[in-house]
């Protein structure tokens, strides 16, 4: 490794359970954090599941008092933070639990943020824009995944200016983030399948970051390997508990290599497909990945070398540009397997949306504006872009 002449951050929970009946602890952590009354942050979709009552059982056996908010929608708004906040001011609470994917840990750090440091959600837009600490914070996983729940990341749409603020923030870190298999079993072939994709395109895109660290890269290198083995067999089987809790680890691990190494142009360009055509996260970043890694692909060589042989690839006796091919072959096999829709177009019509060439001009100006964009490594002009959008149609 090159010396830089950069200093880089490791954000990650203070503490992380993982593993079969892991829900269990959350009273007992939710009191070693100092909090006796949480609010419970989480979406109708969970609560239907059944999910949310499983949690405030195991509230209630330990005689711990909670309510819960279970308003929260997809790319959750300002107006779900601030009725949040209302709701944990009314009712006495003192600390946090979010129970979900993505949208139920972006509410509720949103949450957190306004409760300790007073002011609205649109305060802390930006970078570290928090001066006091969290309230007690648990956050429980159910997909893998966003790895939301380990992140520093929070991303709530301002619904006056109809954007989507990126709040970076590591005081937002959970203080303890679990994840336990049980609480996945439900999830659907598809959902396993785009929330699977979502943290494996984490993976590939915190390796091939012009800021990886060797922290990062060890983390991003076995979350790749864990997808490959788990992610097919906890789409074909949700039972199957060894595969959930596979998917458990490499998502997580997934997140500790995003979190600290960012993303890079499959993001920056999904993002544009989720506002323009609100089209599911996991799924356009799994249509993008192979496209935007063959335009990256002259930037990392060695590294897509890699990770052809961490999906199980055979590379031996290739040279390395050939090696670095096979890499884009294993992802589009996983996602041909798993059933990821093979272009845009297509998945826009499972949605009832159409995505249209013509729109690809103004996705390629705001991608080009995205903050993940920055790490991606290599540096495309907006042609490239275009070309990218356009290839994956
Ligand atoms: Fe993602």
């Amino acid at each position: 490794m090159a010396v830089r002449e950069e200093v880089y951050g490791y954000f990650i929970p203070s503490v992380t359970l993982i593993g079969i009946g892991a829900a269990k602890e959350i009273p007992g952590k939710i009191k070693a954090l100092g909090g006796s009354k949480p609010l419970v942050v989480t979406d109708k979709g969970i609560t239907g599941a059944g999910i949310t009552k499983q949690i405030t059982d195991l509230l209630e056996a330990a005689g711990m008092p909670c309510v819960v908010y279970d308003e929260t929608i997809p790319n959750p708004t300002d107006k779900n933070v601030h009725d949040g906040v209302d709701i944990y001011k009314a009712e006495g609470c003192d600390s946090l639990i979010t129970l979900g994917g993505g949208s139920s840990h972006d509410c509720g750090k949103g949450i957190g943020l306004v409760v300790a440091n007073g002011g609205k959600i649109h305060d802390f837009e930006g970078v570290d824009q928090s001066t006091k600490p969290m309230p007690p914070y648990v956050a429980v996983n159910t997909t893998a995944g966003t790895a939301s729940e380990m992140t520093r990341f929070c991303i709530i749409t301002d619904t006056s200016r109809k954007v989507k603020m990126a709040i970076v923030d590591w005081r937002v870190t959970p203080g303890v983030a679990l994840d336990d298999p049980l609480l996945m079993m439900g999830m659907p072939p598809a959902l396993t399948a785009a929330t699977g994709m979502d943290a494996l395109t984490h993976a590939v895109e915190a390796y091939v970051s012009t800021i990886a660290t060797p922290m990062t890269d060890s983390a991003a290198e076995k979350a790749i390997e864990l997808i490959a083995t788990h992610l097919r067999p906890a789409v074909a089987n949700g039972q199957d508990i060894v595969a959930r809790e596979g998917m458990c680890y490499a998502q997580y691990l997934a997140g500790m290599a995003f979190n600290n190494a960012s993303l890079g142009h499959v993001h920056a360009m999904a993002h544009q497909l989720g506002g323009f055509y609100d089209l599911p996260h996991g799924e356009c970043n799994a249509i993008l990945l192979p496209h935007v890694e063959r335009f990256n692909l002259i930037a990392k060589m060695d590294r897509f070398a890699k990770i052809a042989q961490l999906m199980g690839e055979n590379t031996e006796g290739l040279s390395t540009r050939d090696a670095a091919e096979l890499a884009l072959t294993a992802i589009q096999n996983l996602s041909k397997d798993i059933g990821i829709p093979a272009g845009l177009i297509e998945l826009g019509k499972r949605y009832g949306k159409e995505v249209k060439a013509e729109d690809i001009d103004t996705m390629t100006a705001n991608a080009q504006k995205d903050a993940c964009g920055l790490t991606n490594p290599r540096t495309p002009k907006d042609m490239d872009v275009a070309a990218i959008y356009k290839a994956a149609l």
